[in-house]
């Protein structure tokens, strides 16, 4: 949105595809635009499958007059990966909720009750195009327009109302006819922030919340009844609700004088990064209102019904620190390559500031006030998805030893779906590279409902779970933009190290290893380095014996049980190759069933305490005629003489997985650069999961 500030119509386009193009990393499978027309309150829709580069070729080929100005406009964008019909042109956003756009939305999220509201509005005679749950969102705001023609609500009030019938997660941008120059855009359950660029200095630096009165609650004063229930009868007018105290602050400029000013609304900082770095992140439950160069912000609900962690009563514009640069490619062919090679710094920034390698003390200062709450704990869960999950599950062992406290890795869906029992003196911890994945956000509230201590291990500072946990660490890794996640692996890993170091350091016990582990982690990043440097040979296993294989088995056990998880999980992500991590203790359980010589197996085998039950394991598979490629410790000199290996520097048990997971990180790569796929943007698969 731009007030004051004359912009011509090829300019919009251009920062709207730009935006777009910057998020690309999130997944998607189609792209719209929706810019303002020729004449008042008309709007000009392109929409294309597949790539935002698609979408560009479409403007530049259309006829309309890119050079037309505007002194102040609204423009709406996004990329859609599908969850309600199919990707299509049809069912690409912005959608409208009629030919004429009086009401035009994107939408990140679902709207689970979308098909009952779009039977009691098809019932009153609305006519829906598209097989989206964000038309019917659409359709509804122009129906409740309709509905009141004698008293027509505020932007504000409109939305409001129209949320108040929304079950779901989303984040919402509307834009309409009716209310020209106007955006409105809230958020439940899907990220969402503001980035504002100004020439002159603000004269505030936050924005007031305008709480709702009693009387407006996110149940009563519904202008729907339950979906379901008013199939037949829906929709009676809204009765004017008397809903917004007004105490917020317009962004004015220090003089006092209305100022040039532009909004951009995102769901990531990368796609706005270009143009501001001064953001505002919404809560659930927000409605901001843009108009006239001012941004205010509502609450749909009151600040206790919201339940969960605190709402702030403002929100405080933000100075991201993050840069552009880095989130471009550099002299990388992909982002994934150029995260995999970033790892012997990201691990620095990880530990940079944390770790006294001379005196072998951890400070983490985000947990600092925590950290007796923490010790007194009677369990801690760690709760995750993905490689996340995979993160927990490599560090569960070390955590359990230095900190004497038992420890569970969840998956946040089946924690869930389970609705496990979680108690006041619970640790509950939540590792999530994005910080927004929606699994791992409503484990988080879960726990929160029931009291728990809430730890966040987050990549995305800013992200929902940075902010609605009580206490956590930020891993440090920097943005990750491949979808298969690499470096946020490794910091994830060394920040959970780190807790456990941090909260073992008073036991006088442990003092030797925790020193050995200290140790381990200062030479880490030299020893990755020494990794990468064997990525030719990775190179030629995934175009020599591996090329064309349409299954890989990883085995291992112990601490390098998650080494196979992930390594698995790497090749399947991107390489489209069956591969399953398995338990080297559970061999004998089934998967031995599998073995025979056309089998391909790896099998991590670098000296730990358990390296004689690896080798017996070895025997068993080699004994069936499999011919396994084994990653093992450099000087190991009792590997058979033929056998394919994958040697790594070798370090500390508890850190070996770090080490370990590289070779398989650059595997999977090559595996699918080989074949020719999309190693950032895997097919069906997206980097932020935001919706359950
Ligand atoms: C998606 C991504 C994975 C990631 C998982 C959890 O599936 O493709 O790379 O591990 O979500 O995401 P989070 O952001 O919570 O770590």
């Amino acid at each position: 949105c731009s007030f004051l500030q004359e912009k011509d119509r090829k300019t919009i386009c251009e920062i709207l595809c730009n935006g777009l193009a910057r998020q690309e990393y999130r997944g998607y499978d189609s792209a719209g635009i929706g810019i303002d027309g020729d004449k008042p309150g008309e709007m000009f829709f392109f929409k294309e499958v597949g790539k935002v580069a698609g979408l560009r070729k479409k403007i530049a080929e259309s006829n309309v007059d890119t050079s037309k100005t505007f002194l102040s406009q609204v423009s709406i964008a996004h990329t859609r990966w599908a969850t309600h019909g199919p990707p299509s042109i049809v069912n690409c956003h912005p959608l409208k909720s009629d030919p004429k756009a009086e009401f035009t939305v994107v939408h990140n999220g679902i709207v689970t009750n979308a098909a009952a509201l779009r039977l009691v509005l098809q019932k009153r005679g609305y006519k829906f195009e598209s097989e989206t749950d964000t038309e019917a969102v659409a359709i509804l705001s122009k129906y409740i327009y309709d509905s009141q023609p004698d008293k027509r609500p505020s932007f504000t009030e409109l939305v409001k109302t129209v949320l108040k019938e929304l079950e779901g997660s989303f984040a919402f941008v509307f834009k309409s006819s009716h209310y020209p120059n106007e955006a409105v855009t809230a958020r439940r359950g899907s990220p969402l922030l503001i980035g504002v660029k100004t020439e002159k200095k603000l004269k505030v630096d936050f924005v007031d919340v305008e709480f709702a009165g009693p009387d407006s609650d996110a149940k009563s004063g519904s202008t729907l009844a339950p979906p379901a229930a008013s199939a037949g009868g829906l929709l009676v007018p809204p009765a004017g609700p008397s809903m917004l105290r007004t105490q917020s602050r317009a962004f004015m400029s220090e003089d006092g004088l209305p100022q040039p000013i532009e909004f951009f609304v995102a769901s990531d900082a990368s796609a706005i990064i270009e143009h501001t770095k001064r953001v505002l992140y919404l809560e659930d439950d927000d409605i901001a209102h843009i108009a006239e160069g001012e941004l205010h912000i509502h609450r749909l609900r009151r600040n206790e019904e919201t339940g969960g962690a605190p709402q702030a009563q403002h929100r405080t514009i933000e100075t991201l620190e993050i840069e552009l640069a880095e989130i471009m490619k550099g002299k990388f062919d992909h982002f994934m390559q150029k995260e995999i090679y970033e790892q012997p710094e990201s691990v620095v920034n990880t530990m940079r500031g944390r770790v006294n390698f001379d005196q072998h003390v951890i400070t983490l200062g985000g947990l600092r006030a925590y950290l007796n709450i923490i010790r007194r704990g009677r369990r801690i869960v760690f709760c995750a998805c993905g490689t996340s999950y995979h993160s927990a599950i490599a560090t569960r062992a070390i955590f359990e030893e230095l900190t004497e406290i038992p420890v569970s890795v969840e998956l946040a869906s089946d924690f869930l779906d389970r609705k496990t029992p979680i108690f006041r003196d619970d640790v509950c911890v939540f590792v999530s590279q994005s910080g927004e994945t929606a699994d791992t956000i409503l484990a988080l509230r879960y726990c929160l409902e029931r009291g728990a201590l809430c730890v966040g291990v987050v990549n995305t500072v800013g992200s929902t779970i940075s902010r609605e946990t009580h206490c956590g660490v930020h891993i440090n890794a920097g943005p990750e933009i491949g979808v298969a996640s690499t470096k946020a692996y490794t910091s994830q890993y060394i920040a959970l190290l780190m807790v456990a170091l941090q909260l073992s350091e008073d036991r006088i016990s442990l003092t030797e290893r925790r020193n050995q582990i200290i140790e381990g982690l200062h030479a880490l990043p030299g020893q990755i380095k020494r990794v990468l440097e064997g990525d030719k040979g990775l190179q030629e296993l995934a175009t020599g014996v591996l090329a064309n294989q349409r299954s890989l088995l990883i085995m291992g056990r112990g601490y390098q049980y998650a080494t196979c998880l992930e390594g698995a999980l790497k090749i399947k992500e991107i390489s489209y190759m069956h591969s399953e991590g398995i338990l080297a203790g559970e061999l004998k359980h089934g998967p031995l069933a599998l073995i025979d010589e056309n089998m391909p197996v790896i099998i991590v085998m670098t000296q730990d305490s358990l390296y004689p039950k690896v080798q017996s394991a070895y025997s068993q598979i080699t004994a069936r005629k499999a011919q396994p490629i084994v990653v093992c410790n450099e000087d190991d000199d009792g590997i058979p003489k033929g056998c394919k290996t994958i040697r790594v520097p070798r370090t500390v048990d508890c850190l070996q997985g770090i080490i370990n997971i590289i070779p398989l990180q650059l595997l999977s790569y090559h595996l699918a650069v080989k074949n020719g796929f999309d190693v950032d943007f895997p097919r069906n698969l997206a980097k932020s999961v935001t919706t359950e």
